[in-house]
């Protein structure tokens, strides 16, 4: 029933190198700049939707007047899209990402995807019944990746910091069963798929989640005197990231084109920050690529 590994439609390429290489990342820059924003009304498919950076991606795109497919297994009884968002413009989709058969027709109509999907670092019950780091953040993100159409504006992936540094303290404690390494291969698998993607890597999350919430509640959350973000292109900072930011930048990302086929880590610090003001965070991810 499950995926083994991640081979799907687009197989994980080894980073290609020398000329070949520059050729590539200049058609896929070129690419970025066509890729289309979110327009009003468009669908966008939550993965992960009752999980803490799920749930305030999800309510922060039904704000803005988007249309949300909710990936809800509703596993062990915890099914909570539905009462969370109740007549908001949800459609709630039962799909184990684990199990490509039954996710047929998750993405179809979909305008983009984001994927916050995860599960505990170190054994927990919530690895109960093979959800562990590898079924979760390899295969369950990979069969996600692969059933998404080429035609999708964007895939937005939260990873984590440390996917390139996991054999490096304090990050190695962290991957001891293999969380980083699987979510950075899932990434590979990402950015080797045909998909405008971005991936979005946080430092350790703060705020939330926020398991009892209602929609509005949610969007009342705040990081207090912390709602700056530090942005990198590159997998070199450690630190705190506030949820609520996070679903931000995921919600910005679709919002900003220049974002197509780009990395950020992101950690939160004191000061005011963008908020929701879309050109403040343009100016923050063009920023790591200038
Ligand atoms: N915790 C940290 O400090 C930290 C740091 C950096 C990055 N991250 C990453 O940030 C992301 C968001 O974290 P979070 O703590 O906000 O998430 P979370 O609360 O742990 O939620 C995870 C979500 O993934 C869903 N999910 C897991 N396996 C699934 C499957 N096979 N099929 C469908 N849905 C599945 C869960 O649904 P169920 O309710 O059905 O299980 C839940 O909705 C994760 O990728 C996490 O690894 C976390």
């Amino acid at each position: 029933m499950q995926s083994l590994s991640c081979q799907g439609r687009t197989a994980v390429r080894a980073p290609a190198r020398g000329a070949a290489s520059r050729s590539r990342v200049a058609i896929r820059v070129q690419a970025a700049k066509d890729v289309a924003p979110l327009a009003p009304g468009d669908l966008v498919l939550v993965a992960g939707a009752t999980g803490g950076v799920g749930q305030l991606v999800t309510a922060k795109l039904l704000e803005r007047g988007y249309k949300v497919r909710a990936v809800d297994r509703a596993r062990e009884g915890r099914s909570r899209a539905a009462q969370l968002f109740p007549g908001q413009g949800i459609e709630v989709f039962p799909a184990d990402l684990r199990d490509p058969a039954t996710m047929v027709g998750l993405t179809q109509g979909v305008a983009a995807v984001a994927c916050c999907t995860g599960t505990t670092a170190f054994p927990s019950s919530r690895w109960n019944g093979n959800n562990g780091p590898k079924s979760t953040d390899l295969v369950a993100t990979c069969n996600l990746i692969d059933s998404t159409p080429a035609s999708v504006k964007r895939f937005v992936l939260v990873s984590s910091v440390g996917v390139e540094r996991f054999d490096q303290l304090p990050f190695s404690v962290l991957n001891s069963f293999g969380v980083l390494k699987y979510k950075r291969e899932a990434e590979k698998h990402l950015e080797a798929s045909d998909l405008p993607w971005t991936i979005i890597r946080p430092g350790r999350l703060t705020d939330g989640p926020y398991t009892s919430y209602d929609l509005n509640t949610l969007l009342q959350a705040t990081a207090g005197t912390r709602q700056a973000v530090q942005l990198s292109a590159r997998d070199d900072q450690r630190g705190e990231a506030s949820r609520i930011a996070v679903a931000e930048a995921v919600v910005q990302a679709l919002l900003v084109p220049a974002t197509a086929n780009h990395h950020y880590s992101l950690c939160s610090t004191e000061g005011e920050g963008p908020g929701k003001n879309t050109e403040g965070w343009a100016k923050l991810f063009a920023q790591c690529y200038a």
